[in-house]
């Protein structure tokens, strides 16, 4: 446990207390304020030389982009010169394996100058004194990543479907990919919802079209992915819906000629969510009062598994599956005052993930790997985010989950699962964004080429 000095001083001062302390200063003597404004700077600052410096041999690096770093910067990355993923030498680099970099560029856009995002997503508007969750990029260790092209992206999505279906942080990804699409669109009024349903808070499903692009990007909400409904007639009372592990959600029917699919599940697979409530899972005709939840989570990976290679068109969709986003909280979980509020900064290991994350992972991780490759199955690739996201304690919504007028909620009642916007999700749509070039690269060359 040897954290260096400057993290544990950062994570111990809340944020916003050192913004009142500098507010009061400011009121009753503006010199000393300003002042002590420049001394925090100073002491961030030089923090931050000293992480670079205890931590760039473990792979935990800050190069600085603003000017007067220039020379550290020059520094780090003389030591090994990295390949683009979209080139030739970047065939086979593995994306998920890298390091979060500061990076003064970010972020991507603003949440005040994006309408697609629920208030709950909109911390720095809701009241979140720091900005530094926003400023992280992620480098792999081999390659580099495309820097994010809003219009690109749009001028190969053009008269396509992009669906997003699975639970509320699917949502918090789908919210994100839009923001970051609609950067590039000026005239904001040419992207609306086709049953004009507001963003907030939606249960069933929102369509999103941009006008000028002919193309939509969905999201449909189905938790399990799997078949959420009433139990066989004749069950006991205490039966009140049942998970059909061998059937695809019902509104599978709607997203099933996407031409990209984005799943993601796992959060709902836990005893709160279903077998206290009535929900038991079935097989066929039978349901399985005794089955364990762990299985059942294995045997509805199973089925979606076996439904992307057979029951799409190879030949259109290509199907992204989003490994499980692991939730921060310190102290207690959800129900009994867990927290994350005072988490500004990432980690390098991942101290506050629960053990949960780690079995659902390796749950989904063994069904993931061992879907087929060969050339006529659908194209599945998988975001394995977990362990990257894992390191990223200060990317949740925590206390600044409510709109302005309402303020920050009471520190008993944190959201350490969902996540900022702009924030962690967009770093997960940048690593889809690679993925989807580079098939789009590698295919079109493959046309271009007689053989
Ligand atoms: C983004 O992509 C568009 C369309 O291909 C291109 O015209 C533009 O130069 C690109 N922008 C940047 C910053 O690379
Ligand atoms: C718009 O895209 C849809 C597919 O999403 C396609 O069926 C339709 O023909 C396109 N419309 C135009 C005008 O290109
Ligand atoms: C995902 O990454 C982990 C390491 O973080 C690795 O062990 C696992 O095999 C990867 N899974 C897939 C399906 O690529
Ligand atoms: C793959 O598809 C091609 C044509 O679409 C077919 O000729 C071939 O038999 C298929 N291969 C397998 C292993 O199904």
């Amino acid at each position: 446990m040897s954290k260096t000095p400057s993290v544990i001083d950062l994570e111990a001062m809340p944020f916003s207390e050192v913004c009142n302390k500098l507010k009061r200063l400011r009121l009753f003597e503006p010199s000393l304020g300003v002042l002590g404004f420049f001394f925090v700077s100073f002491c961030l600052i030089c923090s931050f030389f000293f992480l670079d410096y205890r931590t760039a041999s473990k792979g935990f690096v800050f190069p600085l982009r603003s000017e007067s770093f220039v020379w550290l910067r020059n520094a780090n990355l003389g030591q090994n010169r990295k390949f683009e993923f979209l080139s030739k030498e970047g065939n086979g680099c593995d994306l998920f394996d890298g390091n979060w970099v500061w990076d003064d560029s970010y972020p991507l856009y603003e949440s005040k100058s994006c309408p697609f995002v629920d208030q709950g997503f909109r911390c720095s508007e809701n009241g979140r004194p720091d900005l530094f969750y926003t400023k992280w990029r992620w480098q792999p260790k081999l390659c580099n990543l495309p820097r994010f092209n809003a219009t690109l992206m749009l001028e190969k999505m053009r008269n396509k479907r992009v669906v997003f279906v699975g639970d509320s942080i699917g949502r918090n990804q789908w919210e994100s990919l839009l923001c970051m699409l609609s950067s590039a669109v000026p005239n904001k009024e040419s992207i609306y919802e086709v049953n004009g349903s507001p963003i907030t808070k939606h249960k069933g499903f929102l369509v999103f079209k941009f006008k000028d692009f002919n193309c939509t990007v969905e999201y449909y909400r189905a938790p399990f992915l799997v078949l959420q409904s009433r139990p066989p007639s004749g069950t006991s009372q205490e039966i009140k819906t049942t998970l059909k592990l061998d059937q695809m959600d019902w509104s599978s029917a709607k997203w099933r000629d996407a031409d990209i699919l984005v799943f993601n599940t796992g959060h709902w697979w836990n005893y709160e969510k279903t077998i206290r409530g009535g929900c038991y899972f079935q097989e066929g005709k039978e349901v399985k009062t005794e089955m364990k939840i762990d299985d059942a989570y294995q045997q509805s990976l199973k089925t979606v598994m076996h439904w992307i290679n057979k029951e799409l068109n190879s030949k259109k969709t290509t199907v992204f599956f989003r490994m499980f986003a692991p939730v921060h909280f310190r102290g207690g979980d959800w129900r009994n005052g867990g927290s994350c509020h005072l988490e500004a900064l990432p980690e390098l290991g991942s101290s506050l993930v629960p053990p949960e994350t780690w079995s659902h992972f390796r749950i989904a991780n063994a069904i993931l790997s061992g879907y087929p490759t060969t050339p006529n199955s659908t194209r599945l690739e998988i975001l394995n985010v977990t362990q990257m996201t894992a390191q990223r304690k200060d990317g949740h919504s925590s206390l600044y989950y409510l709109s302005p007028d309402v303020g920050p909620a009471p520190p008993h009642r944190q959201d350490c699962s969902h996540w900022c916007l702009p924030g962690v999700p967009d770093v997960w749509n940048e690593l889809l964004y690679a993925l989807f070039l580079k098939h789009e690269w590698k295919s079109s060359t493959s046309q271009a080429t007689p053989f």
